[in-house]
């Protein structure tokens, strides 16, 4: 499974990209309304530190425009993923820059009829709000079941699930249990999986144990 970060922050994205598990990014007009640095320089930036797809996301709403600004984003680098959103005109740019060779990322996917309609349109990447649909007290992990199911029907598809709007690291493991291909994931979500106290805690008492040791390796 792929480790994307979900975020604008350079800062946040330098430090995953040193760890070797940062396979790709994700950013939206809200993260970049965050991270308060002009739009096309920051998707540059981000895609000189990060080798695997960047998506960046259109503005307009309408196709002409949003074709016209999907074109302007995949001129910035060869790893941008151009994000357009799950409607007609949205789908309709996106089987259009496909056909074309360009990676797109169908995004805000609430359903498991929508996640059809990507595949059919050519996308690379269907990306589920797995944390938005929790919100409203349905299901966002059973969307991620059914699409998995939908998509292995018909293996001649090539879209890629990647799980969106996570919250918490169990959204994770659920979607690697499931085979989900990619979970795009923000910062914090991705350092909690580091974490179990057992590990600090006999880490700690590795650590004590081997300096009364009196030894050193090096
Ligand atoms: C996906 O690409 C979106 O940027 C993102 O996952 C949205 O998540 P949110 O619901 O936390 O805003």
């Amino acid at each position: 499974m792929k480790f994307f970060v979900d975020t604008a922050d350079i800062d946040d994205i330098r430090a995953l990209a040193a760890t070797g598990m940062l396979d790709g990014v994700t950013t939206n007009p809200s993260l970049i309304k965050k991270a308060g640095k002009d739009f096309i320089p920051l998707i540059a930036d981000i895609c000189s530190v990060v080798d695997g797809p960047v998506s960046a996301e259109v503005a307009a709403t309408d196709y002409e425009t949003m074709i016209k600004e999907g074109r302007k984003l995949v001129s910035i680098a060869d790893n941008v993923t151009v994000k357009v959103p799950l409607t007609p005109a949205g789908l309709r740019v996106c089987k259009e820059l496909s056909d074309d060779g360009t990676m797109v990322n169908v995004t805000l996917c609430f359903n498991a009829a929508q996640a059809i309609l990507a595949a059919k349109a050519g996308a690379a990447f269907i990306s589920p709000f797995v944390g938005r649909l929790d919100d409203i007290a349905a299901d966002g992990m059973n969307l991620i079941s059914e699409i998995v199911t939908i998509y292995d029907n018909y293996p001649h598809w090539h879209t890629e699930i990647l799980v969106a709007s996570v919250r918490h690291p169990m959204h994770i493991v659920d979607s690697a249990m499931m085979g989900a291909d990619v979970v795009t994931c923000p910062p914090d979500v991705i350092r909690k999986l580091y974490d179990h106290p057992l590990t600090e805690k006999g880490l700690d008492a590795f650590v004590e144990d081997w300096k009364k040791t009196g030894q050193s390796i090096l």
